[in-house]
């Protein structure tokens, strides 16, 4: 059976880093988009092993980490543009071709504060209709605000305008592509990047660092791979797994170093169970939820759309960011299992003279506990695989139904409370996310969560249930839930919500 993520998913996985192959990217433009289809040759069915990137990297020199390029906001505002398009790049010793914005992959970091505002031009390049999504941030869902209905066709753009509450959580964020259909061809192209909400008081740390955590794949020509059918209903994974844009690049830290790792698993449909052997995690808290005190841990599993604020301590010697095999279950009875590989994802080289004395630990103290809330209304929501779907393969549902745009599924009033039952029948884990309005895990499987866990995705193990509270507050609008396994949302495991 699975190896679940339950109560005790603090106390497991693991976490990466990486630097993105910003300054090797060149705005390609014009292109045609990579290759694609039902046939592609460069991806084997059910593919979803991992080369061991040791051996892909070659005895070449070892990259150095890289992060992102950041735009800032300052006196309040964060004005910029996003050009979507393919672009060459250099990806792991090879001319390539990925998706990317303004030219680079990931894209650039937005550092943000609460009470910002955020105007936003996305210029569309490519040859397909995309859009924007800001994963996580507690904005409007509707309008030029984070609205993932809206359509951006090829050549055309879009001026989006978020509005930060001065309330906002502080955290990681990130962006991608959400129009239905594509969404997983164009994330799993490269087109991903963070969004830092700042606090007043940032954890004392000797650095900060982001690890944008993505897999990909490329063809002989040096196109991303396409995906046929049985790729999507496992939710392709890449053979090649990259932090930042690079493969297998080196952090270097002194022993005693405190260092934050923000990381964000961005990879289209792969689990992460990171592991840093040899080194301190504490983990303060996953998506924007905070633990009341830090959890120190082994292991950690992100799933897809996930991100960890964790706190490293080094200590002297060569470790390496891991992540291990994870069983995400199968399409049906006899069918292949997806099993996800391992992989090793960065060097973590600590050395020299010992780093400057840690400070305390930063505890968060009360956090609001939903529990002892009362609950406004109850409902269950039940994800399934099997049947005809409309798309002429296997069905992927929730509550029976295939994603329709123009559909409400689900109405909850204003200010409500609710808890939900997500029940899994398949045979498959998926990654459960709602937009705007977070999670409190409650149970999983049946174990109850220790202490208070807030999440944006969380796990729906295979034919299991999973209880979460919700306090549907601060902002109304419609928008959708999903499972992050984003082929499963192209395929239809999508609703519709709406709070008002
Ligand atoms: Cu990160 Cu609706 O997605
Ligand atoms: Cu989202
Ligand atoms: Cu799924």
């Amino acid at each position: 059976m699975t190896d679940q993520p339950n109560g005790g998913i603090s106390r497991r996985g693991l976490l990466v880093i990486g630097a993105a192959a910003a300054g090797a990217a060149a705005v390609g433009g014009g292109l045609a988009l990579w290759n694609r289809g039902e046939d592609d040759e460069a991806v084997p069915p059910g593919a979803t092993t991992t080369t061991p990137q040791t051996d892909a990297a070659g005895p070449g020199p070892a990259e150095t980490f890289r992060e992102p390029d950041e735009l800032r906001s300052a006196g309040g505002r964060l004005d910029l543009e996003l050009v979507a398009a393919l672009a060459a790049a250099r990806v792991a010793d090879r001319d390539v071709r990925v998706l990317t914005y303004n030219g680079m992959m990931p894209g650039p970091t937005l550092r943000v504060r609460p009470g910002d505002r955020v105007t936003l031009r996305l210029r569309n390049e490519l040859a397909a209709v995309t859009n924007l999504h800001t994963h996580g941030l507690v904005v409007s869902p509707e309008g030029d605000s984070d609205n993932v209905f809206t359509m951006i066709e090829p050549g055309a753009a879009f001026d989006y305008d978020y509005r930060l509450g001065a309330d906002h959580p502080p955290g990681l964020f990130w962006y991608h592509p959400h129009h239905h259909g594509t969404t997983a061809d164009q994330l799993f192209g490269g087109m991903y990047g963070a969004i830092v909400v700042e606090e007043d008081e940032p954890a004392p740390v000797a650095r900060e660092r982001l690890l944008i955590i993505a897999d990909i794949r490329f063809g002989a020509d040096g196109a991303v791979a396409g995906a046929n059918r049985l790729d999507r209903m496992l939710g392709r994974e890449g053979d090649l797994l990259l932090v930042n844009g690079q493969l297998m690049p080196t952090l270097v830290a002194r022993p005693g170093d405190r260092e934050r790792w923000r990381i964000v698993n961005a990879c289209t449909s792969r689990y992460l169970r990171l592991r840093l052997d040899g080194q301190g995690m504490d983990l303060l808290g996953v998506d924007a939820g905070r633990y009341a005190e830090p959890r120190r841990l082994d292991e950690l599993v992100l799933l897809p759309g996930n991100r960890a604020d964790l706190i490293v301590t080094a200590t002297e010697g060569e470790s390496l960011l891991q992540t291990l095999p994870f069983d995400r279950g199968r399409t049906g009875m006899g069918a292949p299992p997806s099993t996800t590989t391992g992989a090793d994802l960065a060097r973590f080289t600590v050395a020299g003279p010992p780093g400057g004395p840690a400070g305390a630990l930063l505890a968060a103290g009360a956090v609001r506990d939903l529990r002892a809330e009362e609950v406004t209304g109850r409902r269950t929501v039940t994800l399934a695989m099997g049947g005809m779907g409309m798309g002429g393969g296997m069905a992927f549902t929730i509550d029976g139904r295939e994603y329709e745009e123009g559909r409400t599924d689900i109405e909850v009033r204003a200010g409500a409370v609710e808890e939900w039952t997500i029940e899994n029948l398949s045979t498959m884990d998926h990654p459960f996310h709602l937009h705007v309005w977070p999670m409190q895990l409650v149970e999983v499987d049946g174990t109850p969560v220790d202490g208070v866990d807030v999440r944006d995705v969380v796990p729906a193990p295979a034919r299991s249930r999973v209880v979460v509270r919700v306090a549907f507050e601060g902002i109304v609008g419609r928008t959708v839930y999903h499972c992050h396994i984003l082929d499963h949302e192209d395929l239809g495991m999508m609703g519709v919500i709406r709070v008002g």
